[in-house]
C-alpha cells in the first residue's frame, strides 16, 4: 500500500506547500482539515502526520484543535508553527504571547543529538511567522533549536515520535528546510518513500474509475496544459467514455485552436468536439468592463456550452476540469481572500448540472507538467506557457471587441515569436501582450499618430502564486517594441510591466 502523509490544516497559507514538499521527497501527501474526526483521519491510515501552521492563538476560545486521541495514536507527528504551539499546549507545556517574529531569523542547535537534526549545521537561517511562542516544553521533550525570538524553536520527543518546529521548513527561505522534512519522514517516521508521478497515476486512475462508475464524462479542454493533462489522466481511466469538448470562445491566441486539436488528438485518441462559439461569447461580453464580471460571464457561458454539448451526446454526469491548487486558493476557498475568480472555480454557475471531476486539484503547475510527461503528452503541449481560461478577454482593459482582439492577438504573436527566437522561454513562466486601453500621441514618418499602447509582460515564477518581472535583455525589449509598432497597425507605443506579484498579479484582470 502507498505510504500516505496527512497534512492536517489549521488554516495555513502553506498547507499545500507542505504537502508538495513531502511529495517532492518521495512520499504521497494530502491535506485534511485539522478538525476532521479521529475516525476519518485514521481511516486514511497515515504513516505520519504534519500539523500545519495557522493564524490562531491556542488561548483564543474556539481556537482549532485536534481530536486528542491522535496524540496517543502512535503515528509520528511534526507540528509546524501553530502546529507546534498546539502540541506544546495540548501536551502540558506553556505557550505565551512573546515577541512576534516575522521573516528571517537565526536558530542555533542546543547540543541535543536527535534523528531530526541529522546533518544540520550549528546555526541556520529560517523563516518565522508567529506571534505566540513556546516557553516551556511538555514532559518528555528535548529542546533542539533556539532563536532569540523563540527560546524554543524546535522540540522533539523521540520515544513518542512527536516533533515540532516554530519556523517554516516548507518555504525556500528556510535553509535546510527540506533536510528537516526529510529527516522527519525517513529518520523519525522510518518511511520507505519511492512515490512519484507514476504512483500518482496508479492511485488516481482507480479512484476516478470508482467515482464515475459506468458513467460518462466530458472534459473541458481550454488549450492549456492543465486541462490537457486532466483529460489525459481521465482518458486513461475511462477510455472512450470520455469526450473532449474544446470551446473556441474567440479569445484564443493566434493559431491556438488548430494547434491544440492537432497536438492533443495525436496522443490521446478520444472523441474530440470543436465548438465554435466566438459570436456567442462576444455577445455575452458586450458592454462589460469589470474584470470579475468578465470572468464570471465567461465561466457561465463555458458551462452552458458544455451542457448543450452534453445533452447532444446523451446522459453525461461528470465534467472534468484542470483546476490546480493555486486556482483553488486564489479563488478563496474557505477563509482565504478572493483575489480573482479563476474562471474554472469561482466563475462556475450555482446551478451547475454536472458533478465535477478535478484530478489536479492538489497539484502545482510543475507537478502537472511532470504528470503530463508521465502520461506521454508531447513537449509542445506540456511545456506551453500557462494561458488563462478566459484568454485574451482578461488581457484587455475595457470592453472586448473584435478589432481589439485582433490587435492584441497580433501583438501577442510578436512577443511570443521574439521571446522564442531569443531562446529564453525556458527561463520564463509567461510572456505576453496586454492591451491597457490607453491611447497616446506619437509620430511616425512625418505624421502625428494617436494610437493604442501595448504592454509587454514577462514574468518568472515557480508556481504562479508569486512572480517576479523578468529582467529581459534591453535589446530584446527593443526588438519586441519595434516589431509591435511596425507590424501591428494602430499601435504607436510599447510599455514593459515591471511589477512583481505581489503587489500585482500576473494577468492584468
Ligand atoms: P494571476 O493573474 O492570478 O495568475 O497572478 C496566476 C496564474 O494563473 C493563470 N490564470 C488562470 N488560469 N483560469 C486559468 O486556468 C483563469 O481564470 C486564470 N486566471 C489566471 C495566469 O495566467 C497565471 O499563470
Amino acid at each position: 500500500m502507498t505510504e500516505r502523509v496527512l497534512v492536517l490544516d489549521f488554516g495555513a497559507q502553506y498547507a499545500q506547500l507542505i504537502a508538495r514538499r513531502v511529495r517532492e521527497l518521495g512520499v504521497y501527501a494530502e491535506i485534511m482539515p485539522a478538525a476532521a474526526s479521529y475516525e476519518d483521519i485514521m481511516a486514511k491510515e497515515p504513516a505520519a502526520i504534519i500539523l500545519s501552521g495557522g493564524p490562531d492563538s491556542v488561548y483564543r476560545p474556539g481556537a482549532p484543535k485536534l481530536d486528542e486521541r491522535l496524540l496517543t495514536s502512535g503515528v509520528p507527528q511534526l507540528g509546524i508553527c501553530y502546529g507546534m504551539q498546539y502540541l506544546a499546549h495540548a501536551l502540558g507545556g506553556r505557550v505565551d504571547p512573546g515577541t512576534p517574529e516575522y521573516g528571517p531569523a537565526q536558530v542555533r542547535r542546543t547540543g541535543v543529538d536527535d534523528p531530526l537534526m541529522a546533518g544540520l549545521p550549528e546555526r541556520m537561517q529560517v523563516w518565522m511567522s508567529h506571534g505566540d511562542r513556546v516557553e516551556s516544553l511538555p514532559d518528555g521533550f528535548s529542546l533542539l533549536f533556539a532563536s532569540d525570538g523563540a527560546p524554543c524553536a524546535a522540540m522533539g520527543d523521540p520515544l513518542r515520535r512527536i516533533y515540532a518546529v516554530q519556523f517554516h521548513p516548507e518555504v525556500v527561505h528556510t535553509e535546510h528546510g527540506m533536510d528537516i522534512l526529510r529527516n522527519f519522514l525517513y529518520a523519525v517516521a522510518s518511511l520507505e518513500g519511492g512515490w512519484d508521478m507514476g504512483s500518482f497515476v496508479e492511485r488516481e486512475v482507480p479512484r476516478i474509475q470508482a467515482e464515475v462508475g459506468d458513467g460518462q464524462a466530458l472534459v473541458a479542454l481550454s488549450g492549456g496544459v492543465d486541462s490537457a493533462v486532466a483529460a489525459a489522466i481521465v482518458h486513461r481511466a475511462l477510455g472512450d467514455r470520455l469526450t473532449a469538448v474544446f470551446v473556441d470562445h474567440g479569445f484564443l491566441r493566434a493559431g491556438e485552436a488548430e494547434e491544440v486539436e492537432r497536438s492533443f488528438t495525436e496522443r490521446v485518441p478520444l472523441r474530440f468536439i470543436h465548438v465554435r462559439a466566438q459570436e456567442r461569447f462576444l455577445k455575452g461580453l458586450e458592454g462589460v468592463v469589470d474584470p470579475e464580471e468578465k470572468r464570471k460571464r465567461i465561466g457561465n457561458l463555458f458551462i452552458r456550452v458544455f451542457e448543450e454539448e452534453a445533452q447532444k451526446l446523451g446522459p453525461i454526469d461528470f465534467l472534468v476540469q484542470g483546476t490546480l491548487y493555486p486556482d483553488v486558493i486564489e479563488s478563496g476557498p474557505g477563509q482565504a481572500a478572493v483575489i480573482k475568480s479563476h474562471h474554472n472555480v469561482g466563475g462556475l454557475p450555482k446551478d451547475l448540472r454536472f458533478r465535477l471531476l478535478e484530478p489536479l486539484r492538489e497539484l502545482f503547475k510543475d507537478e502537472v507538467r511532470q504528470l503530463g510527461r508521465e502520461l506521454g503528452l508531447p513537449p509542445s503541449l506540456v511545456e506551453r506557457q500557462p494561458f488563462p481560461g478566459p484568454g485574451l478577454a482578461i488581457r484587455m482593459v475595457g470592453e472586448v471587441q473584435p478589432e481589439r482582439l485582433e490587435l492584441l492577438r497580433r501583438a501577442d504573436l510578436v512577443v511570443r515569436r521574439e521571446v522564442e527566437s531569443a531562446e529564453i522561454a525556458k527561463d520564463l513562466w509567461q510572456w505576453f501582450a496586454v492591451l491597457p486601453g490607453v491611447r497616446t500621441v506619437g509620430v511616425m514618418g512625418d505624421h502625428r499618430t494617436y494610437g493604442e499602447a501595448v504592454v509587454v509582460r514577462a514574468v518568472t515564477s515557480d508556481d504562479g502564486m508569486t512572480a517576479d518581472w523578468a529582467k529581459l535583455d534591453p535589446q530584446l525589449l527593443q526588438r519586441i517594441a519595434s516589431a509591435i509598432v511596425s507590424e501591428v497597425p494602430g499601435v504607436n507605443r510599447v510599455l514593459y510591466d515591471i511589477t512583481s506579484k505581489p503587489p500585482g498579479t500576473i494577468e492584468w484582470e
